[in-house]
Parts: C-alpha cells; sequence; structure tokens
C-alpha cells in the first residue's frame, strides 16, 4: 500500500482519500444524543435559511452549504457509531440526502435535497445506503473552516460560565467531528514531505478538542480554556504553511 501510494504520489494518490472508517472511533467524540442534537441545529438553521429564495444568494455560502456539510458529517458519525441503534435516524441516508446538496446548487436544487433529508429524518428511506464513505469527501475544506471559525465564539461563550448543560459541549463535539474530515482531506498539501505536518496538526486539533469538551462536561472553564487556546494554535500553525 505504502509503495503504491509512493509511486503514485504524483498522479494524485496524496488528494485521494481511501474509503474507510473514521481516523479515530466516532464513540470517543461524540454521543448519538450530541449527534442528533447538532443535526437538529443544522436542519432548523437550513429551515430559516431557505424559506426565503430570493435570500438564497446571500445565504449559500453563509450557512446552507455548511448545513448540508454537516449533515452529511452527522450522518456518517451515525453509521460509524457503536450505540446507533439507540437513534431512529438512519445515518447513511441522511448523508446521502444531504451529499445531494452541490455547492453550487441553485435554490430549487437546495430545497429538493432538503425534502429528502426530511424525509430520512422522517423514516421515508428509500434505496441502497453503503455504510462507509470517505470522510474526506463529506464536507468542503471552506465550509469545514467556517464551522470551526464559528465554534470559537460559541465555545468562548461556553466557558465564560460552564453550567453542565447538554448543548453546552456541541460546539467543542462540532470542533472534534471536524478534525476527523480535516484529516483526512489533505488536498491543500502540495508536497509529499509536508504531509506529516498536516497530519500533526489536525492530530493536535482533535485531541485539543476532546479536551475541550472533557472540560465542559467538568463545568471547569480555566482547563477548558486553555485546551481552547492550544486548539487554536494548531489551526493557527497550520494556515501559517497552508492557507
Ligand atoms: C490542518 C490544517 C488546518 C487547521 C488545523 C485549521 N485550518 Fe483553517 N484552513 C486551512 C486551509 C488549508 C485553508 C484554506 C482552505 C481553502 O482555501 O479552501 C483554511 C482556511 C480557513 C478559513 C477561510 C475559509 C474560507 O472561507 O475560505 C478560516 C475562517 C479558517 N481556516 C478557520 C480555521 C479555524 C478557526 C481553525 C481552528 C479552530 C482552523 N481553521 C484550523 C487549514 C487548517
Amino acid at each position: 500500500m505504502r509503495l503504491t501510494c509512493a509511486v503514485l504520489i504524483v498522479s494524485g494518490c496524496l488528494s485521494t482519500p481511501v474509503l474507510a472508517q473514521s481516523p479515530v472511533p466516532v464513540d470517543t467524540i461524540a454521543t448519538v444524543a450530541n449527534i442528533e442534537a447538532l443535526i437538529t441545529q443544522n436542519v432548523s438553521r437550513l429551515e430559516k435559511s431557505l424559506a426565503d429564495a430570493s435570500k438564497f444568494d446571500d445565504l449559500k455560502e453563509k450557512g446552507i452549504r455548511e448545513s448540508f456539510g454537516m449533515l452529511s458529517v452527522l450522518g456518517q458519525a451515525l453509521a460509524e457509531h457503536s450505540d446507533r441503534t439507540e437513534s431512529k435516524i438512519n445515518g447513511p441516508a441522511l448523508r446521502d440526502a444531504a451529499l445531494a446538496y452541490n455547492n453550487d446548487g441553485t435554490h430549487e436544487e437546495a430545497v429538493a435535497a432538503f425534502k429528502q433529508v426530511q424525509d430520512v429524518l422522517a423514516g421515508k428511506v428509500t434505496g441502497d445506503h453503503v455504510k462507509f464513505h470517505s470522510w474526506g469527501k463529506l464536507i468542503g475544506m471552506a465550509p469545514m473552516m467556517e464551522e470551526l471559525n464559528a465554534s470559537n465564539s460559541e465555545i468562548l461563550r461556553v466557558l465564560r460560565r460552564p453550567r453542565g448543560k447538554d448543548e453546552e459541549v456541541l460546539p467543542a463535539v462540532k470542533w472534534g467531528l471536524l478534525s476527523l474530515t480535516m484529516k483526512v482531506d489533505t488536498h491543500a498539501v502540495q508536497k509529499p514531505e509536508d504531509l506529516s505536518k498536516w497530519n500533526g496538526w489536525s492530530d493536535e486539533f482533535r485531541e485539543a478538542s476532546l479536551k475541550l469538551a472533557e472540560a465542559i462536561r467538568n463545568k471547569d472553564g480555566t482547563e477548558g480554556r486553555k485546551w481552547f487556546d492550544k486548539g487554536n494554535a494548531a489551526c493557527e500553525a497550520c494556515h501559517e504553511v497552508f492557507q
């Protein structure tokens, strides 16, 4: 495998993610309840953003593509979760419905894909949906980064005074799930020798997101701030080389 990759690097092996399980088990990052809560958030954001067709052009890169991207990540997370039977939602079908929207689509196409998402959530699943899908092909790099960025202010708000409510952990869980897509989507790496840097920063970022989530669950704002800052140090270090 390694040899094949070495030979194929020039022809783009580096940017072809392997169709496989998440780089670390999703169970270590999110509970099924966390995933369902994030699905609800994204569905309600889409409902609002798609309601007025005249706003579509303004919102398609400010929430619409982000929500579809997040829903495909959340569908895949559910598909691979050991406790997936706790949920009535069919993860692979949710992922495929969300992937039906292409980031440059029209309002009609977005509405049609959203209808598919709602059908899946209502238990109306048709067709075959394979369990695995490459984590590098669930959300685009730009929407992934916008979501990470949007989580920053949510996390800071929670850290000011964590109360132990279930929803407080969600932006940190979002960081964690997106650290998986980040790890696998290495298309921004141009030189093979830079791949280890990318892997290192995405691993550091995931570690920080896990510790951050743990601190929030423990209502420890000081410890949480420490890991939030470590996470942001990984963002900055990576941007210096790759952005
Ligand atoms: C492992 C590397 C890596 C890490 C870690 C990383 N980024 Fe990025 N980021 C990138 C790359 C590469 C781009 C350029 C993406 C593009 O142009 O498509 C980017 C672009 C961005 C953008 C601009 C997105 C746009 O609309 O074009 C924002 C905002 C951003 N990152 C925020 C963050 C935040 C916040 C974090 C941490 C919480 C983070 N990034 C962590 C690699 C990284």
